[in-house]
């Protein structure tokens, strides 16, 4: 293996519905590609597995290529590939797993198999180049909703999280009952901005201890809430039941990231995960961390949902641990949060 200071490290993301690849030289990012099949899934409502992975067989190659050429970085001045290894659609992961471990042979250099949530922890490190753990993070995804305490840069400690549906997952419902598109969460936000919190919303909380809490109620009063009035042929607006419902499942994160920021004792906190690319949830985070003295790391937007560059990031960690994979590393659908 090349000893350089800084590596310069290749990450392929193939999870779900997105085909990316990026190239970072130690914390820089010299390049961010994508291709998404999300456009062909609005179609069916959301992500059908086989048109996953036939979009990713056919975009894997340009992709990973544009990311090399936009990074200006040729194939030999790789040190490192990573890839999501999981968890996320088996045949999608294939697709990407494959192509990374025939590159990482043919050049060969180390496989790095990323955890696709470590990915989303990692997009942090791009955005500021001091951040070191320890910090709180705001995990809010598709699949994934909680409160970390990261102690190190390989190690952290679920404080608490949801008891059933992501955040992201109720986004998606609730999108599809206000007949907005796949994939919701974006479409919610830009409907909430025309209306105002002014519709009743259950707590998330009640009866909830520590930092878990739970979507499943929430989603479901929403889902009363239309089915009901539009029955009744009584009045209602679709933008202030995205509001209401929007500020219910938003709020109660940013006040458990803070309570468990001051509780671990740690002054920064940071937030990953598609739901991160929220603008409600970006500026109540921004105004709460100002308020209470605490330092605020956010991804970019497009780097909260899924993304080439935060796998790339997780990998220099891996990397620089020395956290290699062989070439036998098999996809997983799912991973415990770990
Ligand atoms: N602006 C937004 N507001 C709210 N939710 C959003 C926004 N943008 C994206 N999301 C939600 O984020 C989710 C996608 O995030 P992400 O790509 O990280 O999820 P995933 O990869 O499917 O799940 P996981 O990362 O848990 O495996 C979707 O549920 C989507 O609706
Ligand atoms: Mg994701």
């Amino acid at each position: 293996m090349k000893e350089r200071k800084q590596p310069v490290i290749l990450g392929i993301e193939s999870s779900c519905d997105e085909t990316a690849a990026a190239v970072i030289r130690g914390r820089v990012l010299l390049s961010d590609e994508i291709a998404s099949s999300a456009p062909v899934q609005a179609k069916y409502g959301g992500v059908v597995p086989e048109i996953a992975s036939r979009a990713h067989a056919e975009a894997v190659d340009e992709v990973v290529e544009r990311a090399l050429r936009s990074a200006g970085v040729g194939k030999g001045e790789l040190d490192a590939v990573a890839v999501t290894y999981g968890a996320g659609l088996l045949g999608a992961l294939l697709v990407g797993l494959s192509f990374a471990k025939g590159l990482a042979y043919g050049l060969n250099i180390p496989l790095i198999a990323v955890n696709h949530i470590r990915g989303h922890l990692a997009a942090a490190y791009l955005e500021d180049e001091t951040l070191e753990p320890p910090f709180v993070t705001l995990l809010a995804s598709g699949g994934h909703t909680a409160i970390l305490h990261v102690r190190t840069e390989t190690e952290f400690k679920v404080l608490g999280g949801t008891l059933d549906d992501a955040a992201g997952e109720a986004f998606d419902k609730v999108a599809r009952v206000l007949s907005l598109p796949y994939p919701g969460g974006p479409h919610v936000e830009a409907l909430a901005r025309e209306g105002k919190p002014v519709v009743p919303m259950p707590k998330m909380l009640k009866g909830l201890g520590g930092y878990d809490f739970s979507y499943s109620g929430l989603k479901t009063h929403v889902i009363n809430y239309v089915h009901t009035h539009e029955q009744r042929g009584e009045p209602w607006s679709r933008a202030d039941v995205a509001a209401s419902f929007q500020s219910a499942a938003l709020d109660v994160l940013v006040q458990k990231t803070a309570e468990a920021a001051h509780e671990c004792g740690v002054s920064v906190v940071t937030a990953g995960g598609g739901v991160a690319a929220n603008g409600y949830l970006r500026d109540s985070l921004a105004r709460t961390c100002a308020a209470e003295g605490l330092k605020l790391v956010l991804p970019e937007r497009k780097r909260c949902t899924d993304n080439g560059a935060m796998i790339a990031a997780e990998g220099l960690i891996r990397y620089r641990a020395g956290l290699f994979s062989p070439l036998s590393v098999n996809a997983e659908a799912s991973i415990p949060l770990r």
